[in-house]
């Protein structure tokens, strides 16, 4: 890792005011390209990797029998046609989740339907799923190697045709059964706010019926279930209770926010936004508090992926105290730099040290005790 000041310094005073001047969306579509034309070439991988990627031995884990770096991921949403999975790793991400992917290709939601909200330190999100669909990732993605973990996302395809329960758990099945051999785990995605039909699996009678046939796939590799930011502790017993009685290793705590009149967002920067859910600091305290809900009260039973609004190496070791074993970002990346992900990585053994900790694992969940 080379001269993270310098590369803080470039990107918070040269690229961000360039790229916050610019269309979120159109930005987001030329680094996607940039970084997928960088990831194809040995030479582009290496510059990246000597600038930006920490390693120490102190962040490796093994978590569900796969090994991780180091506990630093990127969240869902960022590259959702599975584009971009051989540059990641040379930005210093330890694993990294692609998708939302659903059994047919969408187009998502008409534009414009991504927002900055730079005073609250937030996007808001309404995609609405746009992806390539589960067969032509699945293609793009069968050959490959990759350098580190790589977790599918599966959601419900946003039409009116998988709107109804059953038409919805068979979409969800189809996609299931065309990526299950495809990269190291699989995320179940029930909490996207801006599909067709809404959140219909956070019922727990719904998600029963989802899981009972997720079973019946007897999936090979470790399986994840990202739950929505605005649920009570009591609604998120009543999930862990349908979860309990079937085969899901991880909880993924949690998605963006609908909840506008969070005390994070400043109201006046909303005026300019449309519908959609809010990422970034407005979910970081609500989704810490579910990470440490849910550690508590589920005793070790699952292994939980904290995410919402990680933009220090301070925030995602709040996470892991409060019982995340990993963590993803994507806004954090998007507000701080890319270079922030060596700065968590590098921060988090300095933390790790000063309390007293070998591991990341040691620290998991130290909150509690
Ligand atoms: C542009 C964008 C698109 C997203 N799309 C998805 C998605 O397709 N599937 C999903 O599970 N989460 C999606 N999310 C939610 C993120 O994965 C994450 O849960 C949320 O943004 C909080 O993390 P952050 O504050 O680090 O961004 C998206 C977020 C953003 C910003």
């Amino acid at each position: 890792m080379f001269a993270t000041r310098t590369q803080r310094f470039v990107y918070q005073h040269f690229l961000k005011p360039w790229f916050f001047r610019r269309d979120p969306e159109m930005v987001h579509d030329q680094m996607c390209r940039l970084g997928h034309r960088l990831g194809r070439f040995h030479a582009g991988r290496t510059c990246l990797s000597t600038l930006m990627v920490y390693r120490h031995p102190m962040l490796e884990q093994t978590v569900c029998g796969i090994r991780f770096k180091n506990p630093v991921g990127l969240t869902a949403g960022f590259d959702k046609n599975a584009e971009l999975t051989q540059v990641i790793p040379s930005v210093g991400f330890g694993f990294e989740v692609v998708g939302s992917v659903t059994a047919r290709p969408c187009e998502g939601n008409p534009k414009p339907r991504l927002w900055r909200l730079p005073k609250s330190k937030g996007l808001v999100v309404y995609y609405g799923l746009k992806n390539d669909g589960a067969d032509q990732i699945q293609r793009r993605l069968r050959d490959q190697s990759f350098e580190i973990p790589i977790g599918i996302s599966v959601a419900k395809t946003n039409d009116a045709a998988s709107v109804g329960v059953n038409e919805g758990i068979n979409d969800y099945i189809q996609s299931l059964k065309v990526l299950s051999q495809t990269g190291d785990f699989i995320v179940i995605n029930v909490s996207c706010p801006n599909a067709y039909g809404g959140e219909t699996f956070v019922d727990p009678d719904l998600l029963e019926r989802l899981l009972s046939r997720v079973d019946q796939l007897q999936l090979t590799k470790p399986l994840f279930l990202k739950l929505p930011v605005d649920l009570t502790t009591k609604q998120l017993d009543a999930l862990c209770e349908v979860i309990d009685l079937h085969q899901v290793d991880g909880l993924i705590l949690s998605n963006l926010t609908k909840e506008r009149s969070r005390k994070e967002i400043d109201q006046t920067e909303l005026v300019q936004a449309g519908a959609g859910g809010i990422s970034g600091a407005p979910t970081k305290q609500a989704s810490t508090e579910l990470i440490r809900h849910a550690y508590r009260s589920t005793q070790g039973r699952y292994v939980i992926v904290g995410v919402g609004g990680i933009f220090s190496a301070e925030d995602a070791y709040e996470k892991i105290c409060a019982g995340a074993s990993l963590v993803q970002l994507a806004t954090g990346m998007i507000f701080e730099g890319p270079q922030l992900i060596g700065e968590i990585n590098k921060g988090l053994v300095k933390l790790l040290t000063r309390d007293g900790f070998d591991s990341i694992t040691e620290a998991i969940g130290s909150a509690h005790r």
